[in-house]
C-alpha cells in the first residue's frame, strides 16, 4: 500500500511571521498516527523559521525550487546543499509556474532533480499538460516527454526518493479541478509509463500526487482513485482549516 502524501505549496505568499503561525497550527493539527505523510513548502526565506517550528513533529519540510550547481557565482540561486543545511528533506522541481512563467526546460529540470538526489534529498517532480494540449488530445504525449526527460536513466534505488505530481496546468489556481476520471486516467498513464521505463515494482511503489484546485470538498473523491496517492495543494494550503480538511479527506 502506498501511504498518502499531502504537500502544501505556499508559493510566493506570506511573511515569515505568517509562515511561522501557519506551521504552528499544522504542527498542532497533524498527528503522527494519521497514516498520511504531510509536508509544507514555504518560500525560501521562511524555511529556517518553519524548520524550527516543525522540529520533532510529523510535518516535513521542502523547498519550491533549487539550482543545480553546488556553489559559486550564481547570483540569486539556492543550492541543494543549502536546502539540506536549512532542514529541507525534499524540493519540488518542474512546477508548472517554473516551466511556464520562468521558462524552465525539461533539461534544466532534470539537472535540478539530479542535484537534489546527489545531496540525499527527495524530489517531487511536477508534470502536466496545458489546456491547448488537452484539447488537442496531446496530454499523454506531453506527459511522456516530461516523465522520460525527468526520470529515464535513474536507478530503481533512486526512484525511491521520487514522488511525481500530476498537475494539469489548466487546473492550477483556477478553481477548475480535473474530474476524477481525468485524474485517474492521467495517473494510470504515468504509472504504466514508469513501469515501461523501470519495472512494475517501481511503478507500484512510486507515489503520484494530484495537484490543481484541490479543496477539502473534492480531496477525498480524488484520492479515492486507485492511482491517486495524495495531493500537491496550493491555494487551499494557505489556511490551516482547509489544509487540515484535505489531510482528513486522505
Ligand atoms: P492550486 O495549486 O491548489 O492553488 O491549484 C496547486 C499547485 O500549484 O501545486
Amino acid at each position: 500500500m502506498r501511504r498518502p502524501y499531502i504537500a502544501g505549496n505556499w508559493k510566493m505568499n506570506m511573511t515569515i511571521e505568517q509562515a511561522e503561525q501557519l506551521a504552528g497550527a499544522l504542527v498542532d493539527g497533524v498527528s503522527a498516527d494519521t497514516g498520511v505523510e504531510v509536508a509544507v513548502i514555504p518560500p525560501f526565506l521562511a524555511i529556517p523559521t518553519v524548520a524550527r517550528v516543525i522540529e520533532g513533529s510529523a510535518v516535513q519540510l521542502g523547498a519550491q525550487d533549487v539550482y543545480f550547481e553546488k556553489s559559486g557565482a550564481f547570483t540569486g540561486e539556492i543550492s541543494a546543499g543549502m536546502l539540506a543545511d536549512a532542514g529541507c528533506s525534499f524540493a519540488l522541481v518542474g512546477h508548472s509556474e517554473r516551466r511556464h512563467v520562468l521558462m524552465e526546460s525539461d533539461e534544466i529540470i532534470r539537472k535540478k532533480l539530479e542535484a537534489l538526489l546527489g545531496q540525499g534529498l527527495n524530489v517531487i517532480l511536477c508534470v502536466g499538460e496545458l489546456i491547448e494540449e488537452r484539447e488537442a488530445n496531446e496530454t499523454e504525449k506531453r506527459l511522456n516527454i516530461q516523465i522520460r526527460a525527468g526520470l529515464e536513466g535513474l536507478s530503481s534505488d533512486q526512484m525511491k526518493n521520487i514522488t511525481i505530481a500530476y498537475e494539469p496546468v489548466w487546473a492550477i489556481g483556477t478553481g477548475k479541478v480535473a474530474t476524477t476520471a481525468q485524474a485517474q486516467d492521467a495517473h494510470k498513464f504515468i504509472r504504466n509509463l514508469v513501469a515501461e521505463i523501470f519495472d512494475r515494482d517501481v511503478a507500484d511503489a512510486v507515489r503520484i500526487q494530484y495537484g490543481g484546485s484541490v479543496k477539502p470538498d473534492n480531496a477525498a473523491e480524488l484520492m479515492a482513485q486507485p492511482d491517486v496517492d495524495g495531493a500537491l495543494v496550493g491555494g487551499a494550503a494557505l489556511k490551516p482549516d482547509s489544509f487540515l480538511g484535505i489531510i482528513a479527506g486522505a
